[in-house]
């Protein structure tokens, strides 16, 4: 596995995440643009495709999922309502994230932190997903030059597969597209470097675009 040293995001980055989404929530309350989604739809196509890696699931018997930026747990609902037994857990930056999850959807498992505050143990989850979460420039305690952009989103990918006993399905924003290319606020990257990325350590890795104009979906599977 390609190792990224520790890539911690800074304390003003956390910040920075958690203000954001603490004035969103305050703006919009429970929708789906106090996530940046423009619309519900906009975000149950992201989740449709991500839930395409459980299609090769062999029966229907209860797996355990971990959803990395969780937001207000949205995706638990989601998978429920596609008819899997899942048990779940989101994480988010954002407290007042995970606190509107617990008040929507009372009983649903959800904790604050990243990927590497819970710092699960390898094969801890049998699916790791992350929808958006990777969708900014974040700064971490590296200095950011261009040798290190991305740098914790691939140190986050990197760790979702070793936590995973299945498989892993993320998205991304597409540096190919116009519209993400105007916004240097936005963190994306074009699918070759994803994949040839992931390829330096998954088993095996597949990819799809086209469901919308500006992302893509990875999935990493462990056989
Ligand atoms: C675009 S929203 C998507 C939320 C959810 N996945 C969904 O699709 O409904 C991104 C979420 O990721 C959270 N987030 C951003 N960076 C994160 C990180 N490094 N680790 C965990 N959560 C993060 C934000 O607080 C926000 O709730």
């Amino acid at each position: 596995m390609d190792c990224l040293m520790e890539p911690y995001l800074t304390a003003k980055q956390r910040l920075r995440i958690q203000t954001r989404h603490k004035a969103s929530i305050e703006q919009y309350g429970y929708q789906p643009q106090a996530l940046f989604w423009s619309s519900r739809e906009i975000q149950q196509i992201r989740f449709h495709k991500l839930c395409e890696i459980l299609s090769s699931k062999q029966n229907q018997q209860a797996c355990s999922v971990l959803d990395v930026g969780c937001g207000f747990g949205d995706l638990n609902t989601y998978l429920q309502q596609q008819g899997f037994d899942v048990d779940y857990l989101g994480i988010d930056l954002s407290e007042d994230m995970v606190q509107s999850a617990r008040f929507q959807h009372p009983g649903i498992q959800v904790q604050t932190g990243d990927l590497f505050d819970l710092n699960p143990a390898e094969n801890a989850y049998d699916y790791v997903f992350l929808s958006g979460a990777l969708n900014e420039v974040v700064e971490t305690d590296i200095e950011g030059t261009a040798e290190h952009k991305g740098r914790y989103a691939k140190a986050v990918i990197a760790q979702m597969y070793r936590a995973c006993r299945q498989g892993v399905a993320f998205n991304l924003l597409d540096g190919r597209h116009p519209w993400v290319q105007s916004r240097p606020d936005l963190q994306s990257f074009l699918p070759n470097e994803i994949v040839e990325y992931c390829q330096s350590f998954a088993h095996r890795v597949s990819w799809v675009d086209g469901y919308l104009d500006n992302d893509f979906t990875v999935y990493l599977y462990k056989s």
